[in-house]
């Protein structure tokens, strides 16, 4: 009878074992949990290094009793299963989500683990065959939500964001823009990062009005693939931004900050990157946008709002731009309370609404006079 490197018996019938892919949403990618194989030390990276937990089935052993075996023997992890159609009769591929911070326990198989980015992971699990698991995280692409970078990354909503960006009309162009550039006021001289910059065009904004740098980061590759030739925009996800302590005079954020899960972290970084007179200012859509998106299905234009489950705080899922985005719903007193937790002082807070002066339409103006759709926040570092 076949056996296994740890001399157990192998199932002689079809299926002859499972591969279960764990993923994880963590800074609105999906992660994919990776398990290093120790038989060639830990810096081995050929063939069979990285894979997702797999196993052999045992003889007589259910194919999803086998799979959940596996996965608890490989990682420690007990998570319910789901299975796709990416696998075969004789080798079937499970996918299962893990909660953020769950703990991996390795067997003595392997050495190292590593949560990797959906896009990276295909990438590591060699020989080819070992990727084709990860067929699976697609379709979970393709089916759920997915948040910040990611959900940019996909092509037709890149496209249609950026034709949305490009109408007069657009609140960001309209409302949200003037507001900021308000309480933002002089750039002159100043040292700016943006978080969440998408293709950077505010960086060009800023060195136009006198700016002495800009460094912008993104999350989403054909947002910084965008960018103009020249500017200082970054791949990177907000969560884990590093920048020099007092290497910046002002930290803008538009627009982003409702795609991350735990600000507490970033808005320690953003101070520690201030210089003890610098300033933190930013927009997040508003929370009673956030709240719920009762009462719209996506499509069309938007004529009633519902705000509700306002202090039910955290994930919300909601189709935008033609697919299903993660968002954090966080009250005004959160974001107040944020900024305040990290040492800044509360400068101004707003919700911006429309002006004449930017809106032609009346039927638009009215429209905007409804509800508010940005919420505005200047911090001072001191
Ligand atoms: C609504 S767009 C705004 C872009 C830009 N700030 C502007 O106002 O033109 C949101 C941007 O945030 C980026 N983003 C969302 N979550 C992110 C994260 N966790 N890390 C880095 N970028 C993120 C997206 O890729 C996208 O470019």
């Amino acid at each position: 009878m076949r056996a296994t490197w740890d001399g157990q018996p192998i199932s002689a019938e079809p299926p002859f074992g499972a591969t279960v892919v764990v993923f994880r949403f963590y800074g609105g990618a999906t992660e994919v949990l990776l398990l290093h194989r120790a038989h060639h030390g830990p810096e081995y990276a050929g063939d069979w290094a990285w894979t997702p937990p797999a196993g052999a089935r045992l003889p007589g052993e259910a194919v999803d009793a086998c799979a959940r075996r596996e996965l608890l023997e490989e990682t420690g992890l007990e998570l319910p299963l789901e299975l796709t159609e990416c696998g075969s009769a004789e080798w079937p591929h499970y996918v299962a989500e893990a909660r953020h911070g769950a703990e991996i326990r390795l067997d003595a198989e392997h050495d190292r683990f590593e949560w990797v980015t959906a896009d990276e992971a295909p990438m590591r699990c060699l020989p080819d065959l070992m990727r084709l698991p990860l067929a699976a995280i697609e379709r979970i692409h393709g089916s759920r939500a997915v948040g910040g970078g990611a959900f940019y990354d996909q092509a037709a909503v890149f496209e249609t964001y950026m034709a949305h960006r490009a109408r007069p009309e657009s609140p960001n162009e309209a409302i949200e823009g003037p507001a900021l550039l308000d309480v933002l006021g002089e750039v002159r001289g100043l040292r700016v990062l943006d978080l969440g910059c998408g293709d950077g065009r505010f960086g060009r904004l800023l060195l136009d009005r006198g700016a002495a740098g800009y460094v912008g980061i993104d999350g989403s590759r054909l947002m910084v693939e965008r960018a103009a030739p020249g500017l200082n925009v970054r791949h990177a996800r907000i969560e884990e931004f590093a920048a020099p302590a007092a290497s910046f005079d002002v930290v803008v954020s538009r627009l982003a900050l409702h795609y991350v899960e735990n600000l507490a972290p970033v808005f320690d970084k953003v101070r520690a990157a201030l210089t003890p007179v610098g300033r933190f200012v930013f927009s997040v859509e508003h929370p009673v946008i956030t709240s719920s998106d009762r009462a719209w299905g996506g499509r069309g234009q938007r004529q009633e709002w519902v705000v509700d489950e306002y202090f039910v705080t955290g994930r919300r899922e909601t189709d935008w731009l033609g697919a299903r985005v993660v968002k954090f719903h966080r009250t005004v007193e959160d974001y107040v309370r944020l900024v305040q937790s990290s040492g800044f002082s509360l400068e101004t807070l707003r919700e911006p609404g429309p002006t004449r002066a930017a809106i032609a339409s009346e039927d638009e103006f009215r429209r905007r006079q409804r509800i508010p759709l940005f919420l505005l926040i200047a911090a001072a570092a001191d």
